[in-house]
């Protein structure tokens, strides 16, 4: 019987307990998955007692994937690389920490919506924790172009910077962009959280992919993507999944059907 547990302050909202026992019941795994409560200051004492009791491994949400970043003994390329951590895995002394984001905005993108990164055109809105956590697997599809737009424009032009040597990034003012045509947009800004939509020219929308990392509602990015002509519009539920089977498989070895959980999750 694996043990695992999600992390958060709030918690109470998480899918993760509902994905983790669907994935469990498809493949035979035995688990618990509990979501439990950290006080804001308090992350280490509470997973250290989760591990006291046998945890085999744990996911993290907001507002403590830079704290879990830091409680790792042990971190994998893509961890190191976004800077944060939303999946742990106990093994034995080790406290290895992995960051599936990424690679479940990949697979949503290419398995379930079906759109190939390679040489398109990608305008990322925003430039916190949200945008490290996917710009290296977004650069491993070789796009053609990844465009970094932040209102604070010194966060754009740092991580642009910082991500060049994995392959083509710029960076642009969130007010200069007007004319850019561009194939992929994705929403990695908080906005959603506050109802409220980056100001970018309308024009941009014009027949791109617009992809929300927000789920659960529709948001303002999604209106005006279908207000301004968008091809195809999407929230992040389908990367909460994926994000979910990558750290199944990772802490059990056994790959989930992501598309049954997805499909009961929308209905
Ligand atoms: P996360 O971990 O979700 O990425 P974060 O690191 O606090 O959270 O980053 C939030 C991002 O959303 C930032 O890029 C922020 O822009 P600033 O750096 O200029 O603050 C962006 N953001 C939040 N609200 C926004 C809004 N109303 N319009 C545009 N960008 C917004």
């Amino acid at each position: 019987m694996y043990k695992f547990a999600v992390f958060g302050n709030p918690i109470n909202h998480s899918l993760s307990p509902y994905i983790h026992n669907q994935f469990a019941q498809q493949t035979g795994c035995e688990i618990s998955y509990d979501k439990l409560l950290a006080p804001v200051n308090g992350f280490v004492s509470s997973v250290q007692t989760f591990i006291n009791q046998g945890a085999n491994g744990f996911n993290i949400t907001v507002p403590f994937k830079l704290d879990a970043f830091e409680f790792a003994n042990e971190l994998t390329l893509n961890a190191k690389i976004a800077g944060s951590v939303n999946t742990i895995k106990i093994k034995a002394d080790k406290i290895i920490g992995e960051n599936t984001d990424g690679t479940g905005l990949i697979k949503d993108l290419t398995h379930n919506i079906g759109i190939k990164l390679k040489n398109k055109i990608i305008l990322i809105l925003g430039a916190g924790g949200a945008t490290q956590g996917i710009l290296f697997p977004i650069l491993k599809q070789e796009p053609n172009q990844v465009i970094i737009s932040n209102r604070a424009q010194s966060k754009a032009v740092r991580l642009a910077k910082n991500f060049s040597k994995f392959g083509n990034t710029c960076s642009i003012s969130l007010n200069k962009i007007k004319h850019e045509s561009v194939d992929i947009i994705i929403n990695a800004t908080s906005a959603s959280l506050d109802g409220r939509m980056p100001n970018i020219a309308f024009s941009v929308a014009n027949n791109a992919v617009c992809y929300d990392l927000m789920y659960g509602r529709q948001t303002p990015f999604m209106n005006w993507a279908k207000t301004n002509h968008a091809k195809m519009i999407s929230d992040g539920l389908g990367m909460l999944v994926e994000q979910a089977a990558t750290a199944f498989e990772f802490w059990t070895g056994t790959k989930p059907d992501t598309n049954k959980v997805l499909n009961n999750l929308r209905r």
